[in-house]
């Protein structure tokens, strides 16, 4: 099949198709958060409440999908316990990041995932509290991860690279300094890599990495999991603004009104589709790449993932 070209047409995969697969690896999901997280009766369990309000029962749960599909790719079958434990870690720093960026001191949202947001919900120091946990159950996790030495150390190192200053907070204080000011398209760029597309990069490669990938195949996934993580944030941007927050589950029109600069007020809609867009097909052709030596079935998750990131509507 040459993909590339666009004149053959791609074989048909002989895999569940992803509405299946989707509701099978949520579950999967939900069921494993929900043990590994500390139980709401536990002292002090008003903290335990916030974390369990904030991290259970919604969410899109796209970086641990990306996990799987990355550790689908590496090694076929279902997944281990160790992509688990990689794909815990990434949501609840996601979560922390999430409940963080929502405090009056940073974007001041009330609404988070169709419900109040946690410092709306309890109080703001709760909402910190929860958010510097959920760190720290990230790691955690990882450090109790059933894998070889050298694979935990990789996968804890992956993350707090994706999350320190030159990724997610890093991305985050950009962000919150560029509030009234006109960035360039490269200074745009450089921000969303880091808040956002930092911790998606870290999800494709925790995944790959628990489940063994080669130096090419991470290479090439590399590159993937670049292109839909500044892709996710561009989409992210134009959803704010053709979006409603009943759809959306947050607060539809926030970046204009909080006067940031975002994808849609640097290049306007139309370009920022464009852009999502082409970052979808560079992502599918590193995708093409690995398939030159492995078969389609196993990029096939991360095929649809590129296009349910780019194509959401929520
Ligand atoms: C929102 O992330 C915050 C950004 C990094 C843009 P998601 O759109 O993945 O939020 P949930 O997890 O589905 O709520
Ligand atoms: C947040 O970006 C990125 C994070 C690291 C959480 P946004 O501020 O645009 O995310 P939303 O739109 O509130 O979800
Ligand atoms: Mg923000
Ligand atoms: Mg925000
Ligand atoms: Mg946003």
């Amino acid at each position: 099949v040459n993909s590339r070209s666009g004149v053959v047409a791609r074989a048909p995969v002989a895999q569940a198709p992803f509405a299946q697969w989707l509701a099978q690896e949520l579950e999967r999901f939900e069921a494993r958060a929900d043990a590994a997280l500390p139980p709401a009766e536990r002292i002090p369990q008003r903290l335990h409440q916030a974390i369990r309000y904030a991290a259970l029962g919604a969410g899109k749960r796209v970086r641990p999908l990306l996990v799987y599909g990355a550790g689908e790719c590496a090694q076929p079958g279902a997944p281990s316990p160790t992509l688990d434990s990689a794909a815990l870690a990434v949501e609840f720093v996601h979560v922390y990041s999430l409940i963080h960026d929502d405090l009056p001191c940073m974007d001041d949202d009330v609404l988070r995932r169709g419900r109040p947001t946690v410092h709306v919900a309890f109080d703001e120091a709760t909402a910190m509290l929860a958010g510097d946990a959920l760190q720290a159950e990230a790691f955690r996790v990882l450090a109790d991860a059933p894998a070889s030495d050298d694979v935990r150390a990789a996968l804890m190192g992956e993350l707090a690279h994706a999350i320190g200053t030159d990724g997610m907070c890093g991305g985050q204080a950009i962000d919150l300094d560029s509030i009234g000011r006109s960035l360039s398209l490269a200074e745009l760029e450089a921000m969303h890599r880091k808040k956002t597309g930092a911790l998606m990069l870290a999800a494709v490669r925790m995944g790959a990495l628990a489940a063994g990938a080669d130096a090419t195949m991470l290479r090439a996934l590399d590159r993937y999991a670049r292109a839909i993580g500044l892709a996710f944030q561009i989409v992210d941007d134009v959803l704010d603004v053709e979006g409603t927050s009943e759809v959306l589950g947050k607060t539809a029109g926030k970046d204009a009104q909080k006067n940031k600069p975002t994808y849609v007020s640097v290049l306007g809609l139309t370009l920022a589709r464009e852009r999502a867009e082409r970052l979808r097909r560079d992502a599918l052709a590193a995708l093409d790449d690995i398939e030159e030596s492995v078969s389609p079935v196993r990029t096939l998750r991360l095929r649809q993932l590129a296009d349910f990131i780019v194509l959401r509507s929520h």
